[in-house]
């Protein structure tokens, strides 16, 4: 909800840069990584780390007072992060914003929420060693941020475009389809299967090498290589939503399951699209990659985080995501962002001068982009008061 706010209001300082002026030195480049960052760690991170507590029971009973203490602090040390941010300092990395005392103190949370969950699993009555994989890989998450947050790090990069190859694109993107068929699996569902159940992993298996591989390509969004492994994640687009539709859900109809669907197959397709050559050059930096990032973020990511809860609230709680209105009027305002920065960054790749001065139509797109974000605002005000109840 804060996060969206702070949307809101960079959208209006988009149009008004004279608004500005109210918050002095606090500029829109020091808000930015508030929206940012508050969106990812503030709410779409949040929902993961609570599938976590769920899947080891303690966490949530003899431990609830030390897990309520970790949520706590993380929500503090993101209010820390928003000072910080405001008053200039940041690593300058996107989403990586990390920069003294924080770099330590953030990770610190993580490290500490994970003790917990180690605790929760050392006590719980039937000790499942299949837990401990996934343990193990958790525990490298804040070593991992501190170290990803320097600014002398980088991933490989595409030299032709400066942004991320497809080699990384895929591979970040089947970490999601594997969250996505682990889902099921920790949610204890009767397999629907065997033989779907070994489709669906050797397919996930072969495009796992596949991935592999194309780490070992000339990292250009001209090679035929690079193109076509990315293509090999078109194939999810009908395999993920068959393998969903043969198991057992909890919420009867899982509305957001369906809009999760939708949302994943717009976005394959349109970062494929995006990064075909002589596309993705006329579209890079323009605001065709923010209608890119509210696609996945608000769009797919949104839908996904919101069907786990369901999954894993009681029922009575979970059906209160269900607010017909309310579950419309998010995708549609979703929906009108997007298609609105498409054709924003349409006009930006013909003329490069398009955003740099007023003009009706300009101010029209980014308008109506504020009016959609208003309503945006006003669902998670909405979602925020039925879950106090
Ligand atoms: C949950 C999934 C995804 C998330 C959260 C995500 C997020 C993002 C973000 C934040 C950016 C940066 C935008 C900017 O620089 O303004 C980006 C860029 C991009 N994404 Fe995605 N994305 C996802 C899935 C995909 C998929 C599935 C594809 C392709 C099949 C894709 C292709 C691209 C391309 C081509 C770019 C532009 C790269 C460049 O700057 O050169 N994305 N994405
Ligand atoms: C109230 C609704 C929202 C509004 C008005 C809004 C507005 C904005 C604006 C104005 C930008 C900066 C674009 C630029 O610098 O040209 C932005 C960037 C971004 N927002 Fe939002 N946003 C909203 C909701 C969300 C949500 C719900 C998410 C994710 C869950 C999100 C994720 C992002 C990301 C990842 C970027 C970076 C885009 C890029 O660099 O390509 N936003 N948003």
């Amino acid at each position: 909800m804060v996060a969206n706010a702070v949307g809101l209001l960079l959208s209006i300082l988009l149009i008004f840069p004279k608004v500005g002026l109210i918050f002095g030195e606090w500029t829109y480049g020091r808000w930015l990584p508030l929206h940012l960052n508050w969106q990812l760690y503030g709410w779409t991170a949040l929902p993961l780390v609570a599938w976590v507590f769920f899947l080891l029971p303690q966490s949530r009973n003899s431990l609830a007072k030390a897990s309520c203490l970790g949520i706590r602090a993380w929500s503090a040390v993101l209010a820390l992060g928003g000072i910080s941010w405001l008053t200039g300092h940041t690593s300058g990395k996107i989403f990586l914003d990390w920069t003294g005392f924080l770099r330590v103190l953030f990770p610190a949370v993580i490290l500490y929420l994970w003790g917990v969950l180690a605790l929760a699993w050392y006590r719980g009555e039937k000790r499942n060693w299949f837990v401990v994989p996934g343990l193990l890989v958790l525990l490298a998450v804040p070593f991992g941020l501190y170290f990803a947050s320097s600014p002398e790090v980088y991933p490989h990069v595409d030299q032709s475009t400066g942004g991320p190859t497809g080699a990384s694109l895929l591979n970040s993107t089947l970490s999601v389809v594997f969250l996505l068929l682990i889902l099921p699996l920790a949610l204890r569902h009767k397999p629907p299967g065997k033989s779907l159940d070994r489709l669906v992993w050797g397919f996930f298996a072969v495009n796992f090498f596949l991935g592999l591989y194309s780490e070992t390509l000339p990292h250009s969004h001209h090679h035929p290589g690079q193109i076509t492994c990315l293509a090999s994640l078109l194939l999810w687009l009908g395999l993920l939503p068959y393998y969903y539709s043969k198991q057992e859900w909890k919420t009867p109809h899982p509305l957001w399951q369906k809009a999760m669907f939708v949302w994943l197959g717009v976005l394959i397709l349109n970062g494929f699209i995006t990064f075909l050559p002589g596309i993705l050059d006329r579209l890079k930096f323009s605001n065709a990659l923010v209608a890119h990032s509210h696609l996945a973020m608000a769009g797919f990511t949104t839908s996904l985080l919101i069907f786990v809860l369901q999954q894993i609230l009681p029922q009575k709680i979970a059906l209160r995501m269900n607010n017909r209105r309310a579950f419309w009027s998010w995708h549609l305002a979703t929906a009108g962002y997007i298609v609105l920065m498409i054709f924003a960054g349409i006009f930006e790749s013909t003329d490069p001068s398009f955003l740099t001065y007023p003009g009706v139509l300009r101010d029209t797109l980014y308008g109506l982009r504020s009016l959609s974000g208003l309503a945006l605002f006003l669902v998670s005000i909405h979602w925020w008061k039925a879950l106090q109840s």
